[in-house]
């Protein structure tokens, strides 16, 4: 039997790049792997990238992702302390919701940085990256805020920082699973990490 390609991030970085699973490829600019620290004990996953995402080939850089550097900052954590992704790496065409099939063809990717970040806090934005990785039946109103130990992986579904952007009246909500994130943290012994100097 061929031996199995050992599993590290040039790897993914290769896959990533040469992806054509589905037709999502076509007429981005780029993929958008996700960034920040690789050996951070806490993940974020959004949905997918959207325009500027795909013009910079980075993660949450438009102004959804300015709302959540400022959310991770008022909790103290610092964004290049935690890796950000997505859970499909092209932007779907007028930032249309990926499409069922379209995630499929993504999630191997995902799983593959999380089995090389292996995280010990999970935080999905939004009901797309909720259902694709936790849970198909998610309702993000009902469920944000919750627990799940996963694998030994603690996941949260919060709003997703466009939502919030689109309904202000949601940011307490937000703000309090923020603080469920730091009280987590804490509880792991993992604040200091991420926050300490
Ligand atoms: N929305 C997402 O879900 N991901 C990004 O990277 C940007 C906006």
């Amino acid at each position: 039997m061929a031996d199995m390609p050992a599993l590290d991030w040039a790897r993914v970085e290769q896959l990533v790049e040469g992806c054509a699973q589905c037709p999502l490829h076509q007429g981005i600019r780029h993929k958008v792997l996700g960034q920040g620290d690789r050996h951070a004990p806490l993940m974020l996953i959004g949905e997918g990238p959207g325009e500027r995402e795909d013009e910079e080939g980075l993660a949450f850089v438009g102004a959804a992702g300015q709302l959540l550097t400022r959310m991770l900052a008022a909790i103290s954590l610092p964004r290049d302390r935690v890796y950000i992704c997505n859970v499909v790496k092209c932007r779907p065409p007028r930032n249309r919701t990926p499409l069922p099939e379209e995630m499929a063809a993504c999630l191997p990717l995902l799983r593959m940085q999380t089995a090389l970040i292996r995280p010990k806090v999970i935080v999905l934005l939004g009901a797309t990256a909720a259902r694709a990785t936790l849970n198909p039946d998610i309702r993000i109103t009902r469920d944000r805020g919750q627990w799940t130990l996963r694998k030994g992986v603690w996941m949260m579904p919060t709003y997703h920082p466009s939502f919030l952007l689109r309904d202000e009246q949601r940011k307490p909500e937000a703000w309090q699973d923020l603080q469920a994130l730091r009280d987590k943290l804490m509880e792991l012994g993992l604040y200091q990490d991420l926050y300490g100097a």
